[in-house]
């Protein structure tokens, strides 16, 4: 006797054995299951790193700057790290900040000249922060200076003074 198999010609017949693959229905399971993980891992990464603190290290505006005896007139001492000038000046001491008013440039001082320079448009100021050639559009800031209990000179760059302000000595 032959064994006749039957054929249909209903596509919903071959659709229904698609689906009924093991195979097939691990293989969809599986990426379904791969897709849903990485979409938690993403999320919980994404709201981990929202719940992290976002704050900016700044170092502190306030640094010591030594004994106003150091400081005879015309001395000026610039601090790379606090972006400041600590200048000399007739029985007095004060400080400037070394930051160019034009577009931020830290300026630096020219001994021969005695003038402090900006590197970047050339802009000039003289000891005192005035502007000397531009195009910087305003005098360098004064900022605090003072003493501490020790009469060791203490400087605040987030403290801006009015020009001219010294601390006398
Ligand atoms: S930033 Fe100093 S001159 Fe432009």
């Amino acid at each position: 006797m032959s064994k006749v198999s039957k054929v249909s010609n209903d596509p919903r017949d071959e659709i229904r054995n698609e689906d009924d693959d093991p195979n097939r229905r691990q293989f969809l399971s599986r990426v379904a299951m791969g897709a849903c993980a990485a979409a938690a891992v993403g999320s919980g990464v994404v709201t981990l790193d929202f719940l992290e603190p976002k704050v900016l290290f700044e170092p502190p505006t306030r640094f010591k700057a030594g004994s106003p005896l150091d400081y005879p007139e015309g001395t000026v001492k610039f601090n790379k790290e606090r972006r400041a000038y600590v200048v000399g000046g007739s029985s007095c001491v004060y400080a400037l900040s070394a930051v160019c008013t034009h577009l931020g440039c830290i300026t630096r001082f020219v001994p021969d000249e005695n003038a402090i320079s900006c590197p970047c448009h050339g802009s000039r100021f003289d000891t005192e922060g005035n502007v000397t050639h531009g195009p910087a559009p305003r005098p360098l800031p004064w900022i605090e200076i003072g003493t501490d209990e020790k009469g060791e000179l203490v400087v605040d760059t987030a403290i801006v003074i009015p020009h001219g302000k010294v601390f006398r000595v």
